[in-house]
């Protein structure tokens, strides 16, 4: 299928801007929040919209089926795991809550999460305590800057505690939902090694990887995660609505979507091998699953641009280098670790403002300052008392972007500074 042409070769940075809507008077440092794709990635969505439409019932009855499959092959060929271990659900807290809230616990059992965790999972996982037998939550606070050893180490130790406590192997913990990139800090975290240290505790992982397919290399057969799931909207460059769960076999039996449609079966013995994993998530209600195959055209494009090392490439430098200079423009530092592991394709700075009980407000004076003052928003954030701003990398974007974003910052800093009520630390 060849749905576009991207013209000979084009340059990563600024020329790449006009294959994006993006306004021109607009810097768009913010990716990582909600994705947006190129043009030809939108022909590619369309095209299947319009296929679907020229004959209703061929596509929901037949024509559908297998160009899902092929779609979960593409995707399974990037991320090392086979099509019949993937599903596509429309965003990552769909499929956490899909996969959290068909888990049977028992009373007593616990579940272990990171403070760092995206708050809609956190929520999901307080759902789960208030709405089921008596669930405990067990919570890690790490504070960034943090080496990966620290991390890990930390996990392991809230472990032992609870297996000292019930001496069980795994302390009555089921599962960990731990992320492979956290949304703030946006910071890279091991969940590789997590995984294995969970699985060496006999604990169920559950990865919210949101923010990970597109922005780091993901191996999920050598990783073997019980459950992981990752947008494709944000980093892969699909249109919005787009996200995929994965599942190795042995755990299918225990999944089923959010939302209960007619292919439910309940699979209460683990040997029982007729599994409805795959039909339970294809049809779970009517709906538009164009999103989901602009997959094609998504991997399409950035093979025309020379594949996902060559843009994780691009992009791991720019953050690195935009973030310095966003640090230098405010005096500040880049929150890195001695090994260099926390940044990939976001980078977090520290920002010149004191954290005091009346700031608030700050999120919003940087919204709108960010958008509408400046027509540049970076997201900011408060972690254990330090104002921080995240920066996303692009294909769209150089250093150049990074600069206007950090003089922008600056100056919402400086007045803000101004304005903190006098006595106020
Ligand atoms: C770590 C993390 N998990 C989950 C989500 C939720 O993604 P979605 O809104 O697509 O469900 C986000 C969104 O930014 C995120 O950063």
């Amino acid at each position: 299928m060849q749905i576009f042409n991207l013209n000979g070769k084009k340059q990563f940075g600024k020329s790449l801007r006009s294959d994006f809507l993006i306004a021109e008077d607009y810097t768009p440092m913010n990716h990582g929040s909600y994705g947006t794709y190129p043009v030809q990635v939108r022909a590619g969505f369309r095209e299947y919209q319009d296929l679907a439409e020229r004959s209703i019932d061929t596509w929901f009855k037949r024509g559908f089926y297998p160009v899902i499959h092929r779609a979960k092959e593409k995707l399974g060929e990037l991320i090392h795991c086979d099509a019949d271990e993937l599903v596509f659900v429309t965003n990552t807290t769909f499929g956490i809550n899909s996969i959290a809230r068909s888990l049977q616990f028992a009373p007593g059992d616990k579940i272990l999460m990171l403070s760092t965790i995206y708050d809609a999972m956190g929520s999901t996982l307080e759902y789960l305590r208030d709405s089921r037998v008596d669930v405990e939550i067990i919570t890690v606070d790490p504070v960034y800057p943090l080496s990966d050893d620290d991390l890990v180490n930390m996990i392991e130790d809230a472990i032992l505690k609870e297996e000292s406590k019930t001496g069980v192997t795994g302390g009555k913990i089921k599962m960990a939902l731990i992320d492979a990139i956290t949304s703030v800090p946006g910071v890279r975290v091991p969940w590789e090694r997590i995984v294995k240290l969970l699985r060496d505790h006999n604990i169920l992982s559950l990865i919210d990887g949101a923010h990970a397919i597109g922005q780091i290399p993901l191996n999920l057969r050598e990783a073997d995660p019980d459950f992981f799931v990752t947008n494709c909207h944000k980093w892969l460059f699909t249109v919005r609505g787009s996200a995929i769960i994965y599942v190795p076999k042995r755990n299918q039996y225990m999944v089923h979507p959010a939302t209960i449609s007619s292919s439910y079966r309940n699979h209460p013995d683990k040997n029982d091998k007729s599994s409805t994993f795959q039909a339970e998530f294809n049809w779970h209600g009517t709906q538009d699953h164009s999103g989901y195959l602009s997959v094609f055209a998504a991997l399409e494009y950035r093979e025309a641009l020379g594949g996902e090392e060559k843009i994780q490439e691009y992009c791991y430098k720019l953050a690195r280098d935009g973030g310095d200079k966003v640090a230098k423009i405010l005096g500040t530092e880049v929150m890195e670790n001695k090994e260099k592991t926390l940044t990939v394709q976001m980078v977090n700075v520290r920002l010149p403002i004191k954290a005091h009980d009346g700031d608030g407000h700050y999120l919003d004076r940087f919204i709108d300052d960010g958008v509408y003052k400046y027509k540049c928003f970076v997201p900011v954030y408060k972690h254990h008392g330090t104002w921080y701003a995240r920066l996303s990398s692009q294909i769209y974007l150089d250093e150049s972007d990074f600069e206007t974003a950090g003089h922008s910052l600056k100056s919402i800093c400086d007045d803000l500074e101004k304005e903190r009520p006098k006595g106020k630390k």
